[in-house]
């Protein structure tokens, strides 16, 4: 017997499956992510066409195994939340397209969630809690931002990246080092035994809360063209400077701001540096808060979490809505 109300989220903006069942108080009751990883790992990056496909063929599966884990049926939920954007067009409109007929043959509300701020709510799962005002350090293959909540849902933006994401260069780095996508999970292991022996760039460092890592990227590539390197060692030297930029922003953001929290979020806040780095008190007075890391990276159960924050202020969508491929977080001030 369920305590709460209950909704079923669907996720499936880039290359995860992902269907959550989750409470009104954000306990996940059951979260299933089915990746595409391997799909896409030899290519470098995610195939559009492939990831809208395998969306269709997994769609399913994903859902039924989020309701028959979590011991609910269609009557038991409150309604259904789908990410709307952003996100690739095709993938999008998968998710979409099912959340709309489920919402409809079930007689549901359906919720329309942004994913980027689907990201904002992955450290609250379970009974975490994050205490306004806040920063939060969106860090993820799509995004790289600095946002500044007064309250909950009040978002304005700090800073963004005028090119790459630092997700995206974790990727460019594996690649041009041989390794397949995704990049973060095994730049962090080799720079984990790596020494940080090559000078590289640490850009827009000294000012602002903008990023830019394309030129990180390509000085990387520069000293792995010079022939002789040692893999290790490139991987710790990237981890070193690109973290260096994350933390002193985020440092300065806690310093101008005094935020009671300060919460790292997206794919890239399961690298271990930046834990460390930011954890032992070095945020003083401001709380540092991840998310745990299965909700780092893509899932439903961040999506339902801000399904139910939009179902309460905002309500259901309409019948016209579609998928916003260039979607942006809604800034209030
Ligand atoms: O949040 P996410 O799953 O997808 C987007 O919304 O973009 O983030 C994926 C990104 C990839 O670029 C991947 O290389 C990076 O997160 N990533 C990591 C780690 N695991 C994944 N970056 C650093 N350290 C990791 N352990
Ligand atoms: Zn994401």
């Amino acid at each position: 017997m369920l305590n709460e109300r209950v909704l079923l989220s669907i996720e499936t903006s880039c290359d995860e499956t992902a269907a959550a069942i989750i409470g009104e108080e954000f306990t996940v009751v059951s979260s299933v992510v089915s990746t595409q990883i391997p799909l896409h790992a030899k290519w470098g990056g995610v195939i559009p066409g492939i990831a809208s496909r395998q969306h269709v063929l997994a769609m399913n599966g994903v859902i039924r195994e989020a309701m028959e884990s979590a011991g609910v049926k269609p009557d038991d939920l409150t309604a259904v939340a789908v990410t709307i954007g952003p996100g690739l067009p095709g993938s999008l409109a998968a998710g979409v397209s099912a959340a709309k007929a489920l919402a409809l043959a079930w007689s549901k509300p359906l919720v329309g969630v942004n994913h980027l701020e689907g990201h904002l709510f992955s450290a609250e799962l379970n009974g975490e809690k994050i205490e306004f005002p806040a920063v939060y350090l969106l860090v993820s293959g799509g995004h790289c931002m600095l946002i500044y909540a007064a309250e909950r849902g009040k978002y304005r933006l700090l800073g963004t990246t005028k090119d790459d994401s630092v997700g995206e260069a974790y990727d460019k780095v594996a690649r041009e080092l041989g390794f397949e996508y995704p990049g973060g999970p095994v730049i962090d292991r080799l720079a984990l035994t790596g020494k940080e022996r090559y000078a590289l760039p640490r850009p827009m460092l000294d000012s602002g809360y903008d990023f830019s890592f394309s030129g990180l990227k390509s000085a990387v590539r520069r000293v792995i063209d010079q022939g002789d390197v040692v893999t290790e060692d490139v991987a710790a030297s990237f981890v070193a400077a690109s973290m260096e930029v994350l933390t002193t922003k985020l440092k300065r953001a806690v310093a101008e701001y005094h935020p009671k929290s300060a919460v790292v979020v997206g794919g890239v806040s399961k690298s271990p540096v930046l834990r460390e780095q930011l954890g032992n008190g070095a945020l003083g007075a401001t709380k540092i808060v991840f998310p745990s890391l299965k909700y780092s990276t893509d899932n439903a159960a961040m999506i339902g979490a801000a399904g139910w924050w939009q179902f309460l202020h905002n309500g259901q969508i309409d019948d016209h809505v579609g998928m916003i491929p260039r979607l942006s977080l809604p800034i209030a001030e």
